[in-house]
């Protein structure tokens, strides 16, 4: 790592003594044109820094999960931060065999994202459950879309992105079974804002623990 003031000087700069680029290399994959390589790495880059999040927001909310629930959601996001983290490497590999130059660079991601960090801190396992159900459906969104653009440009690529999101998909069902009811309804429902998704599912874990107490006198009240 160097210093920020360092860091500010253009790589591509003569001055650097030609070492470092960002350029995209002269070759791509065979049978794939220059230009549809670097289309492809375009789309696999926004992929890459939208996985990087999601990995790091996984791990957030593992460590700030709290409540009766805890130690299940806590456990079951370790899998799926190491599902994510081969993710993320095999698509940064595919960037480079594709000609391109991947970045994870924190710095970076937060310079060319379109979404905002997650926005729920320490709270109880429902609340970020239904945010993360949030997250999940946009990061699958993007994928869908890029599995979608890449058809006509690279079915390789568009292979490993449609394997990605069969376990993404399969993810996000863990994450959805415990917003849904018996009838499939999910307890976030409308929630366009994490907050406002976490908000829902309180609501419902609220309403569901008063019914069982009304429940539980009325049984008191007849005796059985
Ligand atoms: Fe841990």
């Amino acid at each position: 790592m160097v210093s920020k003031v360092a860091s500010t000087t253009n790589p591509n700069d003569s001055a650097t003594g030609a070492v470092t680029s960002n350029r995209n290399a002269s070759f791509t994959a065979p049978g794939v044109s220059t230009a549809d390589g670097a289309s492809v790495v375009d789309i696999l880059q926004e992929r890459l820094s939208a996985l990087i999040d999601l990995g790091m927001t996984l791990k957030h909310i593992h460590w700030n999960i709290v409540g009766p629930s805890f130690i299940g959601v806590h456990l079951m996001l370790d899998p799926q931060y190491a599902g994510v983290q081969a993710m993320v490497d095999t698509t940064a590999e595919r960037t480079a065999t594709m000609g391109g130059v991947p970045s994870g660079l924190p710095g970076f991601i937060v310079s060319t994202r379109t979404w905002d960090d997650y926005d729920l801190g320490r709270a109880d396992a429902q609340a970020h459950l239904g945010a993360l159900d949030l997250v999940y459906r946009n990061l699958i969104k993007g994928h869908r879309g890029a599995i979608e653009a890449t058809e006509q440009l690279d079915p390789v690529t568009q292979d490993m992105l449609i394997g990605q999101t069969a376990e993404l998909e399969q993810y996000h069902w863990f994450v959805r079974s415990h917003l849904e009811d018996y009838a499939g309804g999910l307890s976030n429902a409308g929630a366009e804002t994490e907050v406002d998704a976490a908000k829902a599912s309180m609501r419902k874990v609220a309403s569901t623990r008063s019914g069982r107490s009304t429940a539980a006198e009325a049984s008191a009240r007849s005796g059985r």
